[in-house]
């Protein structure tokens, strides 16, 4: 299998997981209890979320454990709107966002708050997927509560220039939240120098494991009150009980400092894994076309290649090449067999979204797997057409 789906979920770093294992062996103690185990895995956690808040730029008591960037966006969103001390009753997102924020604006809508989802930029424009920063302006009133918008796109790769949409959020009075999912890891991600007052991330997208995320509550400008959404023991200072994960914790500030400190080699050398992939792709597949902004650290993540196909469905495609894993659309919403919301967002066509194909590359990847890989997908999709799929 040659795996070219780092967006849906990174291999776990052996060196993360020799990291982790202490703390799920001969270290168990619960992390809350007051004897000598329970104290050494407090100890040890507590300096994994002073790592992880350094490496983000943020105050140690901003950073709020969780177990993922589902949980840390529902707990950001609901939390922030659900306080009782909040007035404002309108929240503003982005078209292309994924269902974990989506979701949670709908509910809230549900129960009364006016939700503006602002469009991106069509595709085939330089910025293509990139959110409308006069349209978010425009969008953004005295009554906002919340802006949410994700630092880079799951399907596309698109970032988001959010220092300049921190400056539109901060100037109505307005907080913002990004689901910063897909960039922590992958790009420099700096809290403070961003201004953002919130912000999600999950570690088995940055090479560690399942089931561990965070949520940063504020910044050192400004603080944020959340009401909390899962309420038990009061840890977490009471935002978010539940006993904490040593392991996953330990985890997660491993594999953040071992991104943050191959960050630029990782980042050329997975940009030209990718600009190999498109570039054999689209020299032997005629008719190629790519979705989502063009190449460019500013614009897209370096990993990132979405495309479509002239004539074949992204899935027959997969079907055909079982040896790759990719994936036909957003895997976080392949329940659905609707075409990527993503992609109509950026004006592209169904049929064109349904022929669609998203690859991450990734760290483990090599420049012989690159090849194998165009090999089988050049070989399938020839399959394909002579079969007249
Ligand atoms: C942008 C984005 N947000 C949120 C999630 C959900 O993260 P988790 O699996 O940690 O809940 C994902 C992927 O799964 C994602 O790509």
């Amino acid at each position: 299998m040659i795996y070219l789906d780092n967006h849906a979920t990174t291999r776990c770093d052996p060196r993360v997981v020799d990291a982790m294992v202490p703390w799920l062996s001969e270290h168990y103690g619960n992390p809350h209890s007051s004897h000598s185990l329970g104290v050494e895995s407090h100890q040890a956690m507590e300096k994994a979320v002073c790592q992880i808040a350094g490496l983000l730029n943020a105050p140690v008591d901003s950073v709020v454990m969780t177990s993922g960037a589902t949980e840390s966006n529902n707990l950001a969103i609901r939390g922030m709107c659900l306080h009782p001390r909040q007035k404002r009753r309108h929240i503003v997102t982005v078209s292309t966002e994924h269902p974990a924020v989506l979701d949670v604006f709908a509910d809230l809508q549900g129960s009364g708050f006016r939700v503006t989802h602002v469009p991106v930029q069509p595709n085939g424009s330089t910025n293509a997927g990139i959110v409308d920063l006069g349209q978010l302006e425009e969008a953004i009133d005295d009554d906002t509560a919340l802006v949410s918008v994700m630092w880079a796109n799951n399907e596309i790769g698109a970032i988001a220039p959010m220092r300049d949409i921190a400056g539109l959020c901060h100037d109505r009075g307005a907080l913002l939240h990004s689901d910063a999912t897909q960039a922590v890891g992958r790009i420099p991600v700096d809290m403070l120098d961003a201004d953002i007052d919130l912000l999600s991330a999950t570690a088995h997208k940055l090479y560690g494991p399942k089931g561990t995320g965070l949520l940063v509550v504020g910044n050192s400008n400004r603080r944020v009150r959340l009401n909390p959404q899962i309420v038990g023991g009061g840890q977490q200072r009471g935002i978010r009980s539940g006993t904490m994960n040593p392991a996953g914790i330990i985890g997660m500030a491993t594999a953040m400092q071992l991104c943050n400190d191959e960050m630029n080699d990782h980042h050329e050398r997975v940009a030209r894994l990718r600009d190999h992939l498109w570039v054999t792709l689209n020299s032997r597949i005629e008719g190629l076309r790519l979705n989502g902004p063009e190449f460019g650290p500013e614009r897209r993540l370096p990993g990132n290649l979405n495309l479509a196909l002239p004539a074949i469905e992204g899935q027959a495609w997969m079907s055909a090449v079982p040896e790759i894993a990719f994936s036909s659309g957003s895997a976080c919403s392949a329940a659905h067999t609707a075409p990527s919301h993503v992609l109509t967002a950026l004006e592209i066509d169904e049929s064109a979204a349904r022929r669609s194909a998203r690859f991450g590359v990734g760290r483990f990847n090599h420049v012989d797997d690159i090849e194998a890989a165009c090999e089988m997908l050049v070989e399938g999709h020839a399959k394909l057409l002579a079969l007249g799929n």
